[in-house]
Parts: C-alpha cells; structure tokens; sequence
C-alpha cells in the first residue's frame, strides 16, 4: 500500500507518520507537509532513515503539486492532517484557514477522486478532524456524531467547511471517506502555543500563566498516542462514508487542570508545593471562547473496540517527563533553530 499522510511533521500527524511507518513495514508512507511554524521534521527524527518513509515538502493549496504528486504516485489511501489549528491565530488571521484547511482540503479531494475514479474499491480517503466544528455545549450533555454542527471560531468554521467537502465528495462522486471528529489532544511534540506545552515551558522558565477569562471552560482531553491508535484503527477497520468522534471521556476545566500541572511541575522541578500556582495570571478572555467540549466516545468503542489506554495523571506525566527529557527539542522551537533541520537533512 501507498498511504499519502499530510500534516505529518506536526504535533499529531508525527505520532500517526511514526506508529504507520514502525507498524506497517510493507506500506510505503509518504508525509507530504508544507513545514509551516508548525511543522518540525525534528519530531520524526528517530524514523528518517526508514525505508518505508518518505518526506514530500509541499503545500495542499498547490492545485499542480498535488495533481503531479497523484499522477506520480498510485496512493492507496490519504490520511489528511494538515492544518492551520491554533483558534487563537485563526482570530488573527482567517483566510490563512480558509486557504489550508478548506480549499487545500479540496484539492486533495480533487486529486484522490480523480486518480480513484475508474475503481474506487481499497481505496480510503480520512479526514481528521476536531470536535470544535460542534460548537459549544451547556454545563450538560455530549457531542455525538449526529449533533448538528455549529462552530464559533474561524479554525472551527474551516474545519467544518472542510468536513462538509469530504461528505460531499462521498455523496456526489461516491468517494470512499471516513471522517473522525476528536477532542483536545496533549502529549510529546506539542507545540508550545498551545495551552499544556505553553504552561509546562512557562514554569520551568518561572513566567506568568495566561489564563483566558475566569478558567471555568471545559476541555476534554486525550492522550495524543491514542488518537494516533484510533485513527490506525478507524483507517483499518473504520466503515466507508461514516463518522467516528474520538474523545478521552476526560474533561477538565481549564484552571483545574492548570492547577493540577503545577504540582507536577513542582515535584520535577523540586519547588515547594503551590510555587507554580503563583505564576497564574488571569488575562483577557479570548473572543467567542467555546465553554465546554465534551465527547460521547460510545460508537468507536462499541463498534472498533477502542478506548483511551492511560489516564489523564498518567498521560499527563508522562507528557511533562518528556518535556524534560527533550529540553532540546523545546530549545530549538522556541528559538526557531528547529527550521534548520530541513535545510540540513534535505537541501
Ligand atoms: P499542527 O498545527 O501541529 O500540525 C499541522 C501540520 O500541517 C504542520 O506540520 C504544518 O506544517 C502542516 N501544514 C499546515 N498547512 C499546510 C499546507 N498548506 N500544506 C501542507 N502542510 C501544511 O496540528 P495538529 O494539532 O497536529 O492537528 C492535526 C490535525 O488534527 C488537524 O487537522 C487538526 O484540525 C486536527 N485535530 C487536532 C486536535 C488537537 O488537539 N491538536 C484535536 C482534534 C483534531
Ligand atoms: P488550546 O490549547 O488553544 O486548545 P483549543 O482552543 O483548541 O481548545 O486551549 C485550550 C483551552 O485553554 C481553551 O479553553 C483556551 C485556554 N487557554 C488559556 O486559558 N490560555 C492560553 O494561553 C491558551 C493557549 C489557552
């Protein structure tokens, strides 16, 4: 098999490019990622020199890029990660959403429709996406995959035009899709512009902790492993032209968990216990922030059998031991040095 994978030098496409390559001996894996800020080839350093792996520096908004990349390569599958995902940049800026997430999305459509087209059958065309597109729930209740969708934020509203492409390739094309709709994901090689990786450099560099608003909003979160274990098995197993939410029946408000990552951080770092706490500054609130997003996880573990593997301390842990043990790889991001990787290994 030839599987196309997009997005894989970021945080969560680096777990997915690595748990194909290492698993999958016989699949040839190509990443194809822009290397935007995002973007760190660092993150798969351990499995350059597979050879079942092959990086493809390119952009998914290239309409002829992506038509050459398919005409020269018979993929199998596609498994699209490739993102503009931070909310707090898509305020900033949206049409940079609206470029990569919607019409780079179609474009890869385009591509796999029409190389696919004479014979659809083996072929698989995944979409990952966020539970975000939901909108925003009450103190009650669950997204499932029928809830009708309602985003807030221009990242959340391009992921969900997005979505609503790859259903509309199923149904007027007959394109094989699955799409899997996910919650907050944490873990090694998060990049630290978002909340955990952020507030774990932050203390050990003892600076203030923004946090939005009263910190009352609601996240729930999934160790990043095991979304990269779902989405092997809904890629796998998963049915055509369906939908399977991912989520770590784990939900936190975010000053608890804020909280909690402090006493960690100080056992680690051998401070006295509530020191990190001090580091807490409540700031401006983010514009439209989302209250509470909660996943109903039931139809993947009833029909795939899936469900997360560690618990939030655990995974919490053991994401904070690898911030430490990779004080490197954080150097070079915060620095921007991660950039040379490229220029040295590929140019
Ligand atoms: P990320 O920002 O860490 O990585 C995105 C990757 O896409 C980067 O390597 C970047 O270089 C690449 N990219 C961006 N624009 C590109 C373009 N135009 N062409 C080619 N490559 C491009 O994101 P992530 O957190 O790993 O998220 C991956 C996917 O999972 C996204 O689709 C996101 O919407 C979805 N998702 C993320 C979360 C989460 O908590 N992080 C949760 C659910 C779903
Ligand atoms: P984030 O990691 O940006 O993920 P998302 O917006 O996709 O959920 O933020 C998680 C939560 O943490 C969200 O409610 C916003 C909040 N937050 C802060 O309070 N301070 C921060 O500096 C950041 C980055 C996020």
């Amino acid at each position: 098999m030839n599987i196309l994978i997009t997005g894989g030098a970021g945080f969560i496409g680096s777990h997915v490019v690595r748990r194909f390559v290492k698993n999958y001996p016989n699949y040839n894996i190509y990443n194809l990622d822009a290397l935007t800020y995002a973007g760190n080839l660092e993150n798969l350093k351990d499995i350059d020199d597979k050879p079942n792996y092959k990086f493809i520096k390119g952009d998914i908004v290239d309409e002829s890029f992506i038509n050459k990349l398919f005409a020269d390569v018979d993929f199998d599958g596609v498994i699209h990660l490739a993102a503009e995902s931070h909310v707090d940049r898509s305020i900033e800026d949206p049409l940079a959403f609206v470029r990569t997430n919607i019409i780079g999305t179609v474009n890869l459509l385009n591509a796999a429709k029409n190389a696919w087209k004479d014979n659809f059958e083996g072929k698989r065309f995944y979409h990952v996406s966020t539970d975000e597109v939901y909108g925003a729930l009450g103190e009650q209740g669950l997204f499932t995959e029928t809830t009708a969708y309602d985003p807030n934020s221009p990242y959340s509203a391009s992921k969900a035009g997005s979505d609503h492409f790859v259903r509309a390739y199923g149904e007027t094309y007959g394109l094989p899709y699955v799409i899997t709709n996910c919650s907050n994901n944490y873990g090694p090689y998060h990049f630290p512009e978002k909340l955990i990786p952020l507030f774990i450099n932050n203390i050990m560099e003892n600076k203030s902790l923004p946090v939005y608003g009263d910190g009352k909003y609601t996240r729930d979160w999934l160790f990043v492993e095991d979304h990269a274990r779902a989405i092997d098995l809904v890629f796998h197993k998963g049915k055509n032209h369906d939908t399977y939410n991912i989520g770590g029946f784990n939900e936190w408000q975010n000053i608890d968990l804020v909280k909690l990552l402090c006493s960690v951080m100080d056992k680690k770092l051998n401070r006295a216990e509530g020191e990190s706490e001090k580091l807490i500054a409540y700031v401006k609130d983010r514009p439209g922030h989302d209250l509470r997003y909660a996943i109903d996880a039931t139809k993947i573990n009833k029909e795939l059998g899936w469900k997360p593997s560690v618990t939030f301390e655990e995974g919490l842990e053991l994401t904070v031991d690898w911030y430490f043990d990779n004080s490197d790889w954080l150097s070079h991001v915060t620095s921007g040095d991660y950039k040379e990787y490229y220029k040295k290994m590929y140019t």
